[in-house]
């Protein structure tokens, strides 16, 4: 019997795959370790990367896992049958093992022998070929090897079929794609002719190639596979079912979130209406993710991961009062029960982190039921004041005032039939950032004067305890946070487990002995993508305008320090004075949290300059 659960779909992939030789690998955490270029593991191969790239995999050259993924770029289709931001990705790899014949043979295997999915079911796509890389005849020649007909392979260009870089740059390279029969009647065509009777399910990347900063792609030494099946997909298509929510694990969710909307609604017994399932799709998809995400370590701030999860959670808040669900606080978590329900045999630390996964859901429901009432009001005054329009300053006060993010904004303008001058929201943005930045260099050099000589020094043990940080713990270490007051420094960062005693030692005598040796500090000014290639440590994010200031603490012999940041910072690390770790704690999963104290440098400082 084929597998039809999910359950059994995702063991029966990696049992086929580990017959075949493959290592079980475990999935990686949401949150990517190492890799400034994302915010969220978005593909099974992510975590993969250096291995991609030719470093030896501990486990061998044959990999099969599950990994979970969270994908934005497609939040505008979330809705619909098929697209999720939050998703489970089978996948298998070959490090320099097998190549496309391999892979097409083991794909084609698993889908007509395991899944016993007829071969008239299916059809492929492959890479058509343009100035980076030829057509991909040798994909198709596989293809017709194992016996799917011509007519039903597509040849499509860079966009469909080629993958990767996951982040700017990476391994790459193009793809073939395989599709299951959802149209009408006998299947026919392929996903070039009819691509809506075609639901993607499963993709083969040939990577071949390694995308360079410059834009150009180099060839890879070692040829790698790697593939990426969807879950929720291929369990839709065993299990009989139309979309990717009524499959046997979403299903629970949709189920809970319409039990609710159907209390309060008259919706019952008929046909539930088109926008109904759509607002309980994107509750059921964006709190899934909102589980994962906060399951991984993650808290909704108004900064990166923080804010992706903020906009998730509102997303499906604003979607819930449209379908007239009560959320003053005990919705979302109730929801969050049912998914943990559904995934925490499999996803053990969603269990583990129940408590603390319901309690942020909570705070931020709570938080936003306070001004969304509010906001609408405003939303509707707006309507009615514009014509096809919601300018970009009213969007940017919802935003503001409200804490309306801007899609929803948009979502609620479509539903008016206008549009949202995302343009002028994106300039209003930046002048209040701009205006913020402006006031703290003020409050700088004026407010903070009697203090500036020590914030300033706290700001440079900063970056000494940052890179001492990378030096002791390793280079998994990024900034989460800091915070600076006249008296300490505090600093957050990403490592998974309490600090030893000999590990804080370590780390302050380094931060010490640089600044004995009084290296000098200057900046320079260049661009994210110049200041990436010199190894600066930084955020990488929208944060940054296009040139930003680095810092670089060291001398001809050695470099201590290399950070992307504002400043200002002292001139050299001798005005620092000592250093020492006052405490080191949890600030959140997955976060350390450090408050530190600088004494006895000179009372008088001077500013480090540019050269
Ligand atoms: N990386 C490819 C994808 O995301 C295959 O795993 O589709």
């Amino acid at each position: 019997m084929p597998p039809t659960s999910t359950d059994d779909l995702r063991q029966a992939y990696l049992d086929f795959f580990q017959e075949k030789g493959h290592a079980v690998i475990p999935g990686a955490p949401l949150i990517p370790e190492n890799d400034p270029t994302v915010l969220f593991t978005t593909a099974g191969m992510h975590p993969l990367v250096p291995y991609l790239l030719g470093e030896p995999h501990p486990a061998g050259k044959r990999l099969v896992d599950v990994q979970r993924c969270i994908r934005t770029q497609d939040i505008d289709e979330v809705g619909d049958i098929s697209h999720l931001t939050c998703f489970e990705m089978l996948g298998n790899w070959s490090l320099g093992d097998y190549f496309k014949e391999g892979a097409i043979e083991m794909s084609f295997q698993f889908l007509t022998e395991v899944l016993e999915i007829p071969k008239n079911m299916l059809a492929v796509s492959c890479f058509e070929g343009d100035d980076d890389a030829p057509k991909d005849e040798g994909a198709a020649a596989c293809w017709k090897e194992v016996g799917i007909p011509e007519e039903r392979i597509a040849f499509l260009p860079k966009v469909a079929n080629w993958w990767g870089p996951a982040g700017r740059t990476g391994p790459c390279g193009p793809d073939t794609e395989m599709f299951y029969w959802i149209g009408k009647g006998k299947p026919h065509g392929n996903p070039r002719e009819n691509e809506k009777d075609w639901l993607e399910i499963w993709n083969d990347v040939f990577m071949q190639y390694n995308k360079k900063k410059d834009g150009t792609f180099e060839p890879l030494e070692q040829q790698n596979v790697d593939t990426g099946m969807g879950l929720e997909r291929t369990a839709a298509v065993m299990q009989g079912v139309s979309n990717v929510y009524e499959i046997d694990t979403v299903k629970p969710i949709l189920d809970h979130v319409l039990r609710l909307h159907e209390n309060v609604e008259e919706e019952v017994g008929g046909r539930l209406k088109e926008e109904t399932i759509r607002h309980a799709r994107i509750i059921t998809d964006h709190l899934k993710a909102a589980v994962f995400i906060i399951g991984d370590g993650i808290k909704p701030s108004n900064v990166d991961r923080g804010y992706i999860l903020r906009r998730l959670i509102r997303r499906a808040i604003r979607s819930a009062r449209s379908l007239g669900i009560e959320h003053s606080g005990a919705f979302t978590p109730a929801i969050a029960e049912t998914i943990v329900q559904q995934y925490g045999h499999f996803y053990g630390n969603l269990h583990e982190k129940e408590r603390e996964i319901r309690d942020a859901l909570s705070h931020e429901e709570m938080q936003f039921s306070k001004t969304l009432t509010e906001g609408l009001k405003q939303f509707q005054k707006a309507v009615e004041k514009a014509g096809d329009t919601i300018d970009g300053e009213t969007a940017f006060h919802l935003y503001d005032t409200y804490g309306f993010p801007i899609e929803m904004t948009q979502e609620l303008a479509a539903e008016n039939h206008m549009k949202v001058e995302k343009k002028g929201f994106e300039e209003a943005f930046r002048k209040h950032q701009e205006l913020s930045r402006k006031g703290a260099e003020q409050k700088f050099s004026g407010g903070l004067a009697d203090h500036s000589a020590e914030t300033t020094k706290l700001h440079t043990a900063t970056h000494l305890l940052n890179a001492a940080l990378r030096k002791v713990l390793g280079g998994h270490v990024f900034q989460k946070g800091s915070n600076i007051t006249a008296e300490r420094l505090r600093f957050d960062f990403s490592h998974d487990a309490k600090m030893t005693p000999e590990q804080l030692k370590q780390v302050e005598d380094l931060v010490n002995k640089a600044i004995e040796e009084d290296l000098p500090i200057r900046y320079h000014i260049t661009s994210v993508e110049e200041a990436k290639k010199e190894n600066a440590i930084g955020v990488f994010d929208e944060r940054y305008e296009s040139e930003v200031k680095v810092y670089v603490v060291g001398n001809e012999k050695i470099t201590f320090s290399r950070e992307i940041c504002g400043g200002p910072h002292v001139a050299r690390t001798g005005m620092i004075g000592k250093f020492t770790i006052k405490k080191e704690e949890s600030s959140s999963a997955g976060v350390r949290r450090i408050k530190a104290v600088v004494e006895g440098g000179p009372e008088e400082i001077e500013f480090a300059t540019e050269g």
